[in-house]
């Protein structure tokens, strides 16, 4: 019997083996039924056997027990060490980022947001903006041309017509959206964003272009920006200045369009110019976040790429 449980191979056949030793009609119960017939030597021996046997059992069982928990554990062995997918957490696309960033600057400067129609008519894409039909200043933007001389918005600029004629004066609001023009290369995009701020009241002055402009670009850029303005021409704004700015390999970037804006845009809004005047300017909202985020090809931003999405750093 002893042999019998040390070579048992699994629970059942132990519980089968016990059972014809311990259960009703066991062996060994017979035994011990049989002991009072016996002598006290003989006794002795039985409940040897008996203790004997129960303790083999025991450590059978023990022993069968703790094999099939570790042939479980071998298989269900986890390695931590194998690569997982990664978790796929979503973020913000580079220019929604950026747009927050630029946004919280400027509404930390008092600058209030504004937004407008992207199908825009002729009176507040060009007219309103000093830039009656025929006038050469039209040809400066490759415009996409709608119905009813309606365009797709060629420029922010329009907003700043819309919130004048809405809000009146003192404003101080910038605009944020979608731009379109016919122009398509590495860094152009037939739709495009801009910003554009526009800050009236009555002792504004070029100055505080200046300032508002280096105290936006260096909160974003995160460090103290070098601004550099050359003259321009813009219709819609006089005298018109192009802001370049100091980039870290000692280049000049050219970073936005601006100026103080011209009497007869103010005019155009009911506004009286003698009373009033202040400054507007508009840059490439993309663009700062190319800058920003060291990306060379606008195009990337509206492919929809998603592998580019996650590996562009953001
Ligand atoms: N609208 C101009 C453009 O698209 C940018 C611009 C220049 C906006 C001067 C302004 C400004 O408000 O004052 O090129």
């Amino acid at each position: 019997m002893k042999e019998r449980i040390k070579t048992v191979k699994s629970l059942e056949e132990l519980q089968d083996l016990y059972t014809a030793t311990f259960g009703k009609n066991g062996t060994m119960t017979a035994k011990l039924k049989n002991m009072a017939a016996l002598s006290n030597e003989e006794r002795a021996v039985v409940n040897a056997e008996n203790s004997e046997l129960r303790q083999l059992f025991r450590d059978k069982q023990t022993e069968l027990e703790n094999a099939a928990l570790n042939a479980k554990l071998a298989t269900e062995f986890v390695d931590v060490t194998l690569d997982v997918e990664p978790e796929n957490r979503g973020t913000l696309h580079p220019l929604t980022q950026s747009l927050k960033e630029l946004g919280t600057i400027l509404e930390s400067l008092g600058f209030e947001m504004w937004t407008g129609p992207e199908i825009e008519d002729d009176w507040h894409n060009f007219t309103a903006l000093n830039t009656p039909e025929y006038h050469p200043a039209r040809d400066m933007q490759d415009t996409f041309f709608l119905e009813n001389k309606n365009v797709m918005r060629t420029q922010t600029s329009s907003i700043q017509i819309r919130a004048m004629e809405k809000q009146g004066v003192p404003i101080k609001m910038f605009a944020v959206g979608s731009t379109y023009r016919k122009e398509m290369d590495a860094t152009h995009s037939p739709m495009f964003h801009q910003i554009e701020g526009l800050y009236i009241d009555k002792n504004i002055t070029l100055s505080d272009l200046i300032g508002t402009l280096r105290e936006l670009l260096s909160k974003f850029f995160e460090r103290d920006i070098e601004l550099r303005i050359r003259p321009s021409y813009f219709p819609f704004t006089e005298p018109s200045v192009e802001f370049d700015m100091k980039w870290d390999n000692g280049k000049w970037l050219e970073i936005a369009g601006a100026g103080m804006v011209h009497p007869n845009v103010l005019k155009n809004c009911n506004i009286d110019p003698n009373e009033y005047q202040g400054f507007a300017f508009g840059f490439g909202w993309d663009r700062m976040a190319m800058l920003k985020y060291g990306l060379n090809d606008i195009r990337a931003f509206y492919d929809g790429d998603i592998r580019w999405l996650k590996n562009s750093g953001f």
